[in-house]
């Protein structure tokens, strides 16, 4: 299934033949652009980028690489091909058909879950803009200008399922992703991790790293819902979002690289004199970017996420592949709690606990990343690790909300805390949860 760049709008969904639609997308585009001039990349209108453009949803022809003024980047809207006699495979609408239009009952639950997903898109874009005035190498900008574009395709994706299946409510969320701004104080971005500062490369690596791994949960629970264009759609977002983890994990991993030669040329883990980025940075930097993640999954006993799940609208991460009766109504789970100031595990229904298990899945996944890290630091015989932080640290959504933690997980006295709380940090808002 090609798609087609004579179109205006470039697309494999057939929009020729909806003229409503069509209308509706075209007059949203001259909008877009113009977000993309007055909030995207600083200074890059008149530059010729080498990117790649899907031109095609199949497995092995979907990239095309070339250069391209940003600004005429071909945005367009792509969705898996179907699968034929698709299923729901989860809750309690299992078994039936999946939906092809928008259940009426679920309505304002699926819409919240696409605007919710839809905002971080373009909300990464703003927070990255001026990272190419200070990048490191040519290599770095392409690969930040490669992210950037996918945001903001991203962002097409979910505003035409907005557009395509929610009507004038629909139309009317689709503007409202070019109105909030990331950090804007009057009309900030929805998730409080979308409205952080991203404004040097380190942190840029870590979001890469920590903010685009959420994403990548995020979109695989999407991609199970019992409504099929939302998982198709989710589905070719996934194939980007790997691209968007390579590019944060290898710049974490030059970094750390580099940090350990000079440490052994030195002989000192003080090397910011040598121009290198100290061990102590790096672990803050994670700190800070992997507490603020965890707020992205949203409270770790969720009815929210439990309805959402029984509706058959968000699953879990590969839900097919899990060996159970998908409708969890008999199962359980532990959730973490804190009680007399110590962290235990109780048992909650596993519908509730579905924020959590994805939660731990995506510290698995982060671990991993990490442990790569320190090969690397150990390989130069340094002993020293770089970690996650314990779950209690610097959170502000679910059982450890505003709990006063160290990242190692002691939770201390307030006067300690805030004597080791960087100025200026500020809390954050519910997130899916
Ligand atoms: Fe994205
Ligand atoms: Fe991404």
């Amino acid at each position: 299934m090609n798609i087609d760049y004579n179109e205006r709008i470039p697309n494999n969904v057939d929009l020729a033949s909806d003229r409503r639609l069509l209308r509706a997308l075209e007059r949203w585009q001259p909008a877009y652009l113009k977000w993309w001039d007055d909030m995207g990349p600083v200074e890059s209108q008149d530059m010729e980028v080498y990117l790649r453009t899907a031109i095609s949803v199949e497995k092995d022809g979907w990239a095309n690489f070339g250069h391209v003024r940003m600004p005429d980047y071909r945005w367009g809207i792509f969705l898996t091909p179907p699968e034929p006699d698709r299923k729901i495979n989860f809750g309690a609408h299992k078994g039936e058909a999946a939906w092809q239009s928008v259940p009426g009952e679920y309505r304002s639950e699926l819409r919240r879950l696409i605007v919710t997903q839809g905002d971080t898109e373009p909300a990464s874009v703003e927070q990255q803009r001026t990272l190419g005035r200070s990048c490191p190498s040519l290599y770095d900008l392409r690969n930040l200008f490669q992210v950037n574009v996918e945001e903001g395709r991203h962002l097409w994706a979910m505003v035409y399922l907005l557009q395509a299946y929610f009507g004038r409510d629909g139309r009317e969320e689709a503007d409202e992703m070019l109105v909030r701004h990331a950090g804007d104080p009057d009309r900030p971005r929805i998730l409080q991790a979308f409205n952080e500062k991203t404004d040097d490369w380190l942190s840029f690596f870590m979001f890469t790293f920590f903010q685009d791994r959420d994403g990548k949960y995020q979109l695989a629970s999407l991609a199970e819902s019992g409504f099929d264009p939302l998982s198709r759609t989710c589905r070719f977002m996934l194939t980007e979002e790997a691209h968007h983890m390579f590019v944060g994990e290898s710049g974490i991993m030059r970094i750390v690289q580099r940090s350990a030669e000079l440490m052994r040329e030195h002989d000192t883990e003080d090397i910011r004199a040598f121009g290198g980025i100290d061990l102590d940075t790096i672990q803050k930097f994670m700190n800070f970017h992997y507490s603020v993640c965890l707020d992205l999954f949203g409270q770790e006993r969720s009815t929210n996420a439990a309805n959402y799940y029984s509706m058959g609208l968000k699953g879990r991460y590969q839900e097919t592949r899990i060996d159970d009766d998908h409708v969890l109504e008999t199962s359980v789970y532990q959730t973490p709690e804190l009680v007399d100031g110590k962290v235990i595990m109780s048992e909650t229904s596993a519908l509730t606990a579905i924020n959590e298990r994805l939660r731990r899945e995506y510290t698995v996944d982060s671990q991993r990343g990490v442990n790569r890290f320190n090969k690397v630091l150990q390989h130069f015989g340094i002993e020293r690790e770089l970690t996650l932080p314990h779950e209690a640290f610097n959170r502000a959504i679910g059982a450890f909300r505003g709990v006063e933690a160290t990242p190692d997980g002691d939770i201390i006295s307030s006067p300690r805390f805030h004597y080791h709380e960087p100025s200026g940090e500020n809390g954050r808002e519910a997130g899916t949860g």
